[in-house]
């Protein structure tokens, strides 16, 4: 190791100790990548001869070939990701040529390089995984206008609403979730290389180059913030953390929906279990995992921010913490919105059982009260007379399927109402076309909305397609680049 000044060896313990190989395996490609770029315009900038960069780039194309197949084992007592690669290069091109390569350049730009690459292709498939998800519920929406089912306040029925209302709120939050997704991928891809150890370098070196053949979309220009900062990493996990917030409303509602008493939802095979001793069982287990992920997540939230309050300015070891939970993080969301998806497209959800449950009680209380409003009544006092009429029947132990009784006791409380026009307000289907505000529940609003939605998926599916198309073509430029200069 890097231990010139010293003269005793690391111990064993705190080699194993020091060692970021683990969270380092991932970046790999990347590593090689930026290395490649590097030398490519240490080259191009006259500071190392193109003959030396030839032998390195060819080792690193070597390098690059092994790591594909899976052929290259990482020495942890190295270190890191970096000293691998360094070692290697060496091994291929000695010492006086393959010392070199690190000209310019320091590992604490080198491992924040490699993270914000890794982090964005991450963020790109939770992207594409999260519009799949809306999709999902989407289709949910589209067979589901007119599906009545009861809507709830604290857990307790409030007013009718239709699946697809339910299944487009999802939509609504979640379209929120990818642009906090998107926007976080803006303040990953940007360029640290060249930044140094942290304050820049007497090399005339080329630092837009190097972003522009890294597929970045700018350049973190302070030296000395692009090594002390992971706020990015933070800005990632925090719309995680929001993301699983929203995944965990929908997992507990799909757990609350699918249990005998709702019996809402019957959700596919696939994604549930039995149990080992009780044969009638039948577990959500799939949103219970997703929920369980939920504080997995927030605690890498915490764990980031932790990680970095009150730590000086240029790179301290700390930092090396803030990938361990990132990169598990990112494969779990990313797997557990596909999990989402696929339990949701197996689940049936039981039209009858939602109206017979949107009917009973009371759920239309509130269209009565805007009934009297309309015939004149202020709506307090309209309010207070229905809920007395609700208060007689619920302790008659009644409820507004009891027409005659509900007849019968609004006739006591001296209103006067229509049996026909009664039966049509108390009716839960009814009250969902009748209602007409932006945003609301009647079936017309919901295929508006359902539009709307599809059309803004389309504008970020097709801007995610050619932030991906970016990376695979500044990627097919260094390899060009390569090819070239390599002859
Ligand atoms: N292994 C280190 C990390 O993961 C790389 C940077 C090390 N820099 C240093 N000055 N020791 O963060």
């Amino acid at each position: 190791m890097l231990r010139k000044r010293f003269s005793r060896e690391v111990s064993e313990l705190m080699k194993d100790f020091s060692s970021s190989i683990e969270a380092d395996k991932e970046m790999l490609l990347d590593d090689i990548w930026g290395s490649q770029a590097h030398v490519i315009m240490l080259s191009k900038q006259g500071i190392i001869e193109c003959k030396d960069a030839k032998n390195i780039l060819k080792a690193l194309e070597t390098l690059r070939e092994y790591c594909i197949q899976g052929r290259f084992e990482l020495d942890p007592a190295l270190e890191d990701v970096h000293m691998n690669l360094e070692r290697f290069v060496v091994k291929e091109v000695g010492e006086n040529v393959g010392g070199r390569m690190h000209t310019a350049r320091s590992r604490n730009d080198q491992v924040v390089t490699d993270t914000r690459m890794k982090l964005r292709v991450h963020i790109l498939g939770i992207e594409e995984s999260l519009f799949d998800l809306e999709k999902t519920l989407i289709r949910i929406a589209e067979k589901s206008t007119e599906k009545i089912m009861p809507g709830y306040t604290h857990t307790q029925q409030a007013q009718p609403i239709t699946l697809a209302y339910w299944a487009t709120a999802y939509v609504s939050m979640l379209s929120r979730d990818a642009k906090r997704l998107k926007n976080s991928y803006i303040s990953v891809n940007k360029s640290p290389l060249g930044a140094c150890a942290l304050a820049g370098t007497s090399f005339q070196t080329d630092r837009r180059f190097t972003a522009k053949l890294l597929g970045f979309d700018d350049t973190v220009e302070h030296a000395l913030d692009a090594v002390s900062s992971r706020d990015f990493i933070v800005e990632t996990l925090a719309a995680l953390s929001i993301l699983m917030s929203n995944l965990s409303r929908l997992s507990g509602e799909l757990i609350l929906y699918s249990t005998i008493e709702y019996g809402i939802v019957e959700p596919g095979e696939g994604y549930t279990t039995g149990s080992s001793i009780m044969p009638q069982k039948k577990n959500p287990d799939a949103a219970e995992l997703v929920r369980g992920l939920t504080g997995h997540v927030y605690g890498a939230l915490i764990q980031s921010l932790t990680i970095l309050k009150s730590l000086p300015l240029g790179y301290n070891r700390d930092l090396q913490e803030d990938r361990v939970l990132l990169w598990n993080c990112l494969k779990r969301v990313n797997t557990a919105l596909q999990v989402l998806a696929g339990m949701l497209s197996s689940s049936k959800f039981k039209e009858d059982r939602m109206l017979e449950l949107a009917g009973r009680g009371f759920s239309t209380a509130t269209e009565l009260a805007n009934y009297l409003t309309e015939e004149g009544m202020p709506f307090r006092k309209a309010h207070e007379l229905t809920s007395r009429v609700v208060g007689e029947l619920h302790r008659k132990g009644r409820d507004f399927r009891d027409f005659e009784h509900t007849m019968g006791v609004l006739e006591k409380h001296r209103i006067k109402v229509d049996g026909r026009v009664l039966k049509d307000i108390l009716d839960p289907g009814r009250a969902v076309e009748r209602s007409r505000s932006l945003g609301c529940t009647s079936p017309n609003e919901v295929k508006r909305l359902i539009k709307a939605f599809r059309r803004g998926m389309t504008e970020s599916e097709s801007d995610l397609r050619k932030r991906k198309n970016k990376l695979k073509k500044a990627r097919e430029h260094t390899d060009k680049l390569i090819r070239e200069l390599l002859g």
